[in-house]
């Protein structure tokens, strides 16, 4: 029989991705776990549900009594991508952060090792290890400095992870990517944000100087890179995963505005966020050498087809930027 793949978090961006392509290379039966928070869109994933080898369930991984549901039945494989994922909101509020990204993780992690779980895929980030200067990238074995209360959760629970590899010989890996871009990302990170704005011709906020530097990858590479860790993977090991993309925050919102042919008037400096990491830049050569993983999407090419993708799917993010958005929006950016 198929093994089954429990994947949490399915119905927000990167999970989005990683679903569809589990159901389109492979033959297992996935269950999507997502509590459907703001970040969470059933309807990324509406055309998979004719599909008889995927389930969505909605629940918290951070309730014991959700979790034991999914695992009356076997699960093989967990990919761990459910996480409240956005800096700013965990500077205004960080309670859902430790909740979901440092006691879910601990449930799922208790469950698995309960359940006898073959694999299990931490999908965390390479804020975990801080800010770098001016040179240098993030190798495995950097030291971890997190700086903001996301950053801080998802290194708790990295280690929760790595504890239960070392203390209970758990069949852990971690994953540690760099920024992601492309289709299904929720309009509050910088590119979705930003194009987003620019096609409603609205200011497009740029924290500080704009010169802190991000290192970009394409949403498939990610998931492509996941797949790799999940098939090819050494239990124990922490992969990082990036695509050589660094780039200077307002390169990146003059790019935009140059694709959309919209004004650089658009641009407003905005007062900077508080612990703002300087710049991300991420050493792949492990996951490269060890796994054979390549990035496959020119960052020139991906950015076009997201921008794309945005102005197609207007009604997407139209439906979001209603409602409870339009007050986060308020309350982040309103005395900025
Ligand atoms: P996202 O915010 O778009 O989606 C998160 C999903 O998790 C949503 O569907 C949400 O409903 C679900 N969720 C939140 N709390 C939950 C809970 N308690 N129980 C069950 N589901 C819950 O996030 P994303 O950008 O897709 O990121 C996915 C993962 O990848 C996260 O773990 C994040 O830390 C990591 N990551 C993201 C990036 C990036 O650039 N976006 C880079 C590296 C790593
Ligand atoms: P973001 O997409 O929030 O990702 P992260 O903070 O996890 O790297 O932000 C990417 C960069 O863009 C970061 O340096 C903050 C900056 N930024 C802005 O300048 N303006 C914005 O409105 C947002 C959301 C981000």
């Amino acid at each position: 029989m198929a093994d089954t793949v429990l994947i949490t978090g399915g119905c927000g961006f990167i999970g989005t991705n990683f679903v569809r392509r589990m159901l389109e290379r492979y033959d297992y039966n996935i269950i999507n776990l997502d509590k459907l928070t703001y970040a969470g869109n059933l309807e990324n994933l509406a055309d998979c549900g004719n599909n008889d080898r995927y389930t969505f369930v909605r629940g918290d991984v951070a309730s014991v009594d959700d979790l034991e549901k999914v695992f009356a039945k076997p699960i093989d494989i967990i990919v761990n991508f459910a996480a409240e994922s956005h800096v700013d909101r965990s500077i205004i509020d960080p309670d859902s952060f430790i909740r979901t990204n440092i006691n879910g993780t601990f449930n799922l992690l208790e469950m698995a090792r309960r359940k006898n779980t073959r694999r299990f895929i931490q999908i965390s980030t390479d804020e975990v290890y801080g800010s770098l200067g001016s040179t240098g990238a993030f190798h495995e074995d950097t030291p971890l400095s997190p700086n903001s209360p996301y950053s801080a959760s998802k290194t708790s629970a990295d280690l929760l992870a790595t504890a239960y590899f070392k203390t209970f010989g758990m069949p852990v890996i971690i994953t540690r990517c760099s920024n992601n871009y492309g289709p299904y990302q929720f309009p509050e990170k910088l590119i979705p944000l930003i194009i987003t704005n620019a096609l409603a011709d609205k200011e497009l906020p740029v924290y500080g100087d704009g010169l802190n530097v991000r290192d970009w990858i394409h949403v498939k590479d990610h998931c492509a890179a996941i797949d790799l860790v999940m098939h090819k993977g050494e239990t124990g090991n922490i992969y990082n995963i990036g695509a050589s993309n660094e780039k200077a925050n307002i390169e990146i919102v003059k790019l935009v505005l140059a694709i959309l042919g919209k004004p650089e008037s658009l641009i407003r400096y905005v007062t900077d966020r508080p612990g703002h990491d300087r710049r991300y830049a991420i050493d792949s050569g492990k996951i490269t050498g060890q796994l054979g993983y390549k990035p496959s999407v020119d960052f020139a090419e991906g950015m076009r087809e997201t921008v794309e993708w945005y102005v197609d799917n207007r009604e997407w993010w139209e439906r979001i930027k209603t409602g409870a958005y339009l007050e986060y929006y308020e309350k982040m950016y309103g005395s900025r």
